[in-house]
C-alpha cells in the first residue's frame, strides 16, 4: 500500500490544530495525501499554506456551530474528525480550589466541545456509512492526578466513555470511532514549562524532566511522546489499514500506566 497517499481524496479536520500534538497530527494527515483543516483561537505561529485555518472557539456552542458549517459548506462532507482539543488551566490544590467556572470551562473544552462537533459532523458520515473520528483523551481519564488537574481528568474520563458509547451507537452505520490516551508529550507548552521549574528550581532542564516524571510515577521508557509520534499513531488509526479498528482506546504513554 502507498502509505504516502493513503488518505488521498479524504478531508480531514484536526481540532486545536495550530499547536503540539494537534499540529503534529495535521502534518501527519497531510502527508498522508488529506485535505486537512485546522481550528483554534488564534492563528498559527508557523505558517503553513496547505492547513485551511477556521478561527473559532470550540468551548462555545457558536464556535462549534461556525466550524460545522464553514467545513460542510467548503466541502460538501467530512471524512476524518480528530477531536484533538483538549487543555488544564484550572488551578492547583485540590477540590477546595475550584469554583463552578473553572469546572464549567474545563468541561466545555475537553468534553462537550467533542460531543457538540461529533453531532454536527456525524450524519453525513451516516448518510454516506463512511467516517472516522478520533477522541484525544488522557492517561489521566484512567491515572488523575487530583492535586493539579481534577476537572481536566475528570472530563477526560467522560470523554473515554462517551467513545466508547459513540462507538457502539454508530459503528453498525459505518463510523469507526476511536480514543487515543496518551501520557506526558513534549509539546512546545511542555518544554516551556519544564523550562520555568529549572529556573525556578535553579536546576537543570534535565533534572526538571525527571521531578515530573517522578511524580507521574516514572515513565518506563524514560522520556514523554514526541507529538509525532502521537501523530503517527493517529495517522494508522483514520487509515484504511485500521479498517477494523472501532470502540476501543489506545493508550500511547511510554509505559507510564501501571498494569492493575
Ligand atoms: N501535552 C500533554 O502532555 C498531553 C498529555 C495527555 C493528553 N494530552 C491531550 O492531547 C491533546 C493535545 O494537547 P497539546 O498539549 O498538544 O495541546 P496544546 O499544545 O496546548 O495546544 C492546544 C490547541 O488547542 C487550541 N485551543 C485551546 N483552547 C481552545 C478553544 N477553547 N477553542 C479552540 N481551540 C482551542 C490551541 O490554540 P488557541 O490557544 O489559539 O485556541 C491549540 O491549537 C489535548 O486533548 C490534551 O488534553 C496532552
Amino acid at each position: 500500500m502507498d502509505y504516502q497517499n493513503e488518505l488521498s481524496g479524504k478531508i480531514a479536520l484536526v481540532t486545536g490544530g495550530t499547536k503540539g500534538a494537534g499540529r503534529a497530527i495535521a502534518e501527519r494527515l497531510l502527508q498522508a495525501g488529506a485535505t486537512v483543516i485546522i481550528t483554534a483561537r488564534n492563528a498559527p505561529e508557523k505558517e503553513n499554506s496547505k492547513l485551511h485555518f477556521i478561527p473559532s472557539d470550540l468551548s462555545k456552542a457558536e464556535g462549534t456551530q461556525k466550524v460545522v458549517s464553514e467545513v460542510l459548506s467548503a466541502y460538501g462532507r467530512l471524512d476524518i474528525l480528530v477531536n484533538n482539543l483538549g487543555s488544564s488551566t484550572t488551578p492547583a490544590g485540590g477540590f477546595t480550589a475550584l469554583s463552578d467556572e473553572d469546572w464549567e470551562s474545563t468541561l466545555q473544552a475537553n468534553l462537550l466541545a467533542p460531543v457538540r462537533l461529533d453531532r454536527g459532523f456525524l450524519p453525513q458520515m451516516i448518510n454516506r456509512k463512511n467516517g472516522v473520528i478520533i477522541h484525544i483523551a488522557s492517561i489521566q481519564g484512567i491515572l488523575p492526578l487530583y492535586d493539579s488537574t481534577l476537572p481536566y481528568a475528570a472530563a477526560k474520563a467522560g470523554l473515554r466513555n462517551y467513545s466508547k458509547s459513540l462507538s457502539n451507537e454508530v459503528s453498525p452505520k459505518g463510523v469507526r470511532v476511536l480514543t487515543v490516551s496518551p501520557g506526558w508529550i513534549n509539546t512546545g507548552a511542555s518544554k516551556a514549562w519544564l523550562a520555568e521549574i529549572a529556573r525556578n528550581a535553579n536546576s537543570t532542564v534535565e533534572e526538571a524532566q525527571q521531578g515530573v516524571m517522578d511524580a507521574l510515577g516514572g515513565i518506563p521508557y524514560g522520556r514523554p511522546a514526541e507529538p509525532e509520534e502521537v501523530a503517527e499513531l493517529v495517522g494508522f488509526l483514520v487509515s484504511p489499514r485500521a479498517s477494523y479498528l472501532s470502540g476501543t482506546e489506545y493508550v500511547i504513554d511510554g509505559g507510564t500506566v501501571p498494569t492493575i
